[in-house]
């Protein structure tokens, strides 16, 4: 698919996600360019009187809402949220994710864990038998980081994963730093035999903070090509 078509399939199944979006509901606001559309869908619905709060799930979310007007809070005033609505950078068919291309994987993780729903929207080419293919981003403190990269693999190696693990950086060469302060470790491991298993041994590193694994998070994807949308789950 060309870059323009893959944008296209991304507003779609945004524009599919914004009619799950009902007057009075809480809503996460999820972080990328597929999730930048559905912000803008609920700007349009906001500017025609519907009432919504929306929690951003980065800075960078914010400020596309804040442009458009949203009303937003945030987890400590309502800690409890309808429906999240964000992409991903990869998903299997049991609805397990990577997350964390743009780097919020955190605050996306956090702010999912507080909704009822969980909604990803996506183009085709996301879309694995198995999740690896796309580096798998693990947010780590600063502190200690080169004890916490040798745990990480360690423990990687046993649960059957190893390949070169990336400090992130900016195009301009920047280690890149989340909203949350911490560093992005790019793990490259390839098929990760079991992301469950995985997940739950990293997080037992003290240095890491989270993890782009989203295990058991999404109720429904919303996956869209040239040919249209397809729901898998249910909405
Ligand atoms: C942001 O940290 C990510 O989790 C995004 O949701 C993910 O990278 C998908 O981004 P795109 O919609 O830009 O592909």
């Amino acid at each position: 698919m060309s870059a323009d078509a893959i944008d296209a399939a991304k507003r779609l199944a945004a524009a599919r996600a914004a009619d799950l979006v009902r007057s009075g509901m809480k809503l996460g606001l999820g972080t990328g360019s597929t999730a930048r559309h559905f912000v803008d869908f609920v700007g349009e619905k906001v500017r025609s009187g519907m009432d919504l709060l929306c929690v951003p799930t980065s800075e960078a979310t914010r400020a596309q809402a804040e442009s458009l007007g949203i009303p937003l809070t945030n987890l400590d005033a309502t800690p409890e949220l309808d429906l999240t609505v964000d992409g991903a950078d990869e998903f299997d068919p049991a609805f397990n994710l990577i997350k964390g291309g743009g780097g919020a994987l955190l605050r996306e993780k956090i702010v999912a864990s507080a909704s009822a729903r969980l909604v990803i929207i996506t183009d085709r080419s996301k879309q694995v038998e198995r999740l690896g293919r796309f580096p798998l981003p693990i947010e780590v403190l600063p502190f200690g980081l080169g004890a916490t990269r040798r745990q990480i693999e360690r423990l990687a190696s046993a649960a059957g994963c190893s390949g070169p693990i990336d400090l992130r950086r900016s195009p301009a060469g920047h280690v890149f730093v989340t909203d949350g302060g911490h560093y992005i470790l790019d793990c490259a491991f390839g098929a990760i035999p079991d992301p469950a298993r995985l997940a739950e041994t990293l997080v037992s590193v003290p240095g890491v903070v989270e993890t782009g694994l989203f295990i058991g998070m999404a109720s429904a994807i919303i996956v869209a090509d040239p040919a249209g949308v397809e729901i898998l789950g249910r909405l």
